[in-house]
C-alpha cells in the first residue's frame, strides 16, 4: 500500500511542493540524475527507481527521444538560472537530466480527461527531467502536440527550445515585413537553422554569420540550401570589404532585428550594421565574452537590447498561446518547410550519456544528440 509524500518541485521558474503517490507500479525507470552539480562526466550517474503507481488524477509517459541542449549542459554544471527539484526517486534524492523531449502516455488515471493514452506530448514546463524512461504525474505537467503528418520523433523531441526560440524571436520583437533582412550569429546552430528556414517560410531575408573553418564552403552551401540569404564568416564581419558588400545587399534598408547567439567581439560587430531603431536580442552566450556595445549605438542609432528566455516567454503565456506557435511549426515542419535538425544518435547508457553531456557544449559537433531512452 502506498501513501502520498510532499516533495519540492520547480514550477513556473520557482519551486512548489506537489504531493506525490510512493505506491510503486510494476515498472523501473532508468535515468540519468545528478545529485550536486559539477562537470557532468563527474556527478551524472545512472539511476533506476520504481515508478510511482497510477492514481485516478495521474497519468504515465514513456519517453521517445530526448535531446542533450547546452542549456541542460549548464543545469548540471549548477551554472543555469533554472535550478532543479532535487525530488526522491526510489532511494535516491537527485534530480532527472535535461529539459527537452516527446514522450507517449501509456496510462491515464479514471479522472484524467485532457490526455488519452497514444497521445505524444511535451513537457509543459522547462526543468522537468527527460533523460529518463518514464514519468508519472498530473496531466498538467505535460502538454500535447498538434496533429502532424510528416513530421518525425525527432522533430517532435526539439520542438520546444530551438524551433520556438527561433519562432518567437522573429515574431515578438520587430514588425518585420516580407524582404526585411535580419542578421544572426551561431547561424549554424539548432536555433540559427530554425531561425533560417522559418525566416525563409515568412519571406525574411538573413546574413547569417558562423565561425570560420576548413570546411566552410560546405557549411555554406547547407546553410544556403536551408534558405540563408547570405553566409558570412566571424572573421570577415569586421572587414571593409564586407561592410560595402552589405550595403549593397540591404540597399538602403538595413536588418531592424539582430540575433546573438554568441557573445563577445564578433557579436559587437554584427550590432553595427543594425538600422536605426533596430532590435537587437541576446538569446545565447556561447563564446563565454561579455557583449560590450558602443554608447553610439543606443544614443544615436536608438538601437533596443533585450534578452530572450525561451522558459521565461512559456511560464509567461498560456498553454493555447504554446499550442498556437506549436501548430504553425508543426505545419512548417509537415510541408518540409522546417526540416529535422542535424542530429547524432547517443546509446541509452551511462557512459555514452557522460561522454555526450561532456562534449555538449563544445560545438563543432555533429548536430544535435538525441538519447531513445526505451529502444534499449
Ligand atoms: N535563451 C533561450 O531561450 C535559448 C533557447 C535555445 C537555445 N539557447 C542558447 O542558444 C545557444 C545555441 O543553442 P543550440 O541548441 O542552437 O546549440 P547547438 O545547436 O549545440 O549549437 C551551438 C552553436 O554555438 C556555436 N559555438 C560553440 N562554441 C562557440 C564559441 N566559443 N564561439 C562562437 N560560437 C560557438 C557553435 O558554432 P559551430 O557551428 O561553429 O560549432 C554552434 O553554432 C546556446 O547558448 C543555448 O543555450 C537559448
Amino acid at each position: 500500500m502506498g501513501f502520498f509524500i510532499r516533495s519540492l518541485v520547480a514550477q513556473n521558474s520557482k519551486h512548489v511542493w506537489r504531493a506525490y503517490s510512493t505506491a510503486a507500479s510494476d515498472t523501473t525507470v532508468k535515468a540519468m540524475v545528478y545529485s550536486s552539480y559539477g562537470k557532468p562526466s563527474e556527478v551524472l550517474r545512472w539511476h533506476t527507481y520504481p515508478l510511482p503507481s497510477l492514481t485516478d488524477d495521474t497519468v504515465h509517459v514513456r519517453f521517445l527521444a530526448s535531446p542533450i541542449n547546452p542549456a541542460d549542459v549548464n543545469q548540471v554544471q549548477g551554472a543555469y538560472p533554472l535550478k532543479p527539484a532535487f525530488e526522491q526517486l526510489g532511494d535516491a534524492k537527485a534530480a532527472v537530466g535535461g529539459n527537452e523531449g516527446v514522450a507517449e502516455v501509456v496510462a491515464t488515471g479514471k479522472n484524467v480527461s485532457s490526455l488519452k493514452v497514444g497521445d505524444q506530448v511535451v513537457m509543459a514546463r522547462s526543468g522537468y527531467g527527460t533523460w529518463r524512461t518514464h514519468a508519472a504525474g498530473p496531466p498538467e505537467d505535460f502538454q500535447p502536440l498538434p496533429q502532424s503528418t510528416n513530421t518525425s520523433v525527432i522533430q517532435k523531441a526539439t520542438i520546444t527550445v530551438n524551433p520556438c526560440t527561433a519562432y518567437r524571436m522573429l515574431k515578438d520583437f520587430s514588425p518585420l515585413k516580407p524582404g526585411d533582412y535580419v542578421i544572426q550569429n551561431g547561424g549554424n546552430s539548432a536555433v540559427g537553422q530554425a531561425v533560417i528556414q522559418i525566416a525563409k517560410a515568412w519571406g525574411l531575408k538573413t546574413v547569417n554569420v558562423v565561425r570560420n573553418r576548413p570546411e566552410i564552403d560546405s557549411l555554406r552551401q547547407e546553410l544556403m540550401d536551408l534558405g540563408a540569404t547570405h553566409v558570412v564568416t566571424d572573421e570577415e564581419l569586421g572587414t571593409h570589404e564586407m561592410r560595402s558588400k552589405m550595403k549593397g545587399w540591404f540597399d538602403g534598408k538595413p536588418p531592424l532585428l539582430g540575433l546573438n547567439c554568441v557573445g563577445g567581439k564578433s557579436a559587437t560587430e554584427m550590432a553595427r550594421y543594425l538600422g536605426h531603431n533596430g532590435h537587437y536580442v541576446t538569446y545565447g552566450a556561447m563564446a563565454r565574452a561579455p557583449l560590450t556595445l558602443p554608447a553610439s549605438m543606443l544614443i544615436f542609432k536608438n538601437i533596443t537590447f533585450h534578452g530572450f528566455w525561451m522558459t521565461r516567454w512559456t511560464d509567461q503565456n498560456s498553454a493555447d498561446e504554446r499550442l498556437k506557435m506549436f501548430e504553425d511549426l508543426v505545419g512548417l515542419m509537415d510541408k518540409n518547410q522546417l526540416r529535422e535538425p542535424r542530429w547524432a544518435k547517443v546509446e541509452w547508457n551511462e557512459d555514452a550519456m557522460k561522454h555526450a553531456v561532456d562534449a555538449g557544449i563544445q560545438g563543432f559537433t555533429q548536430g544535435k544528440q538525441v538519447v531513445f531512452p526505451t529502444s534499449s
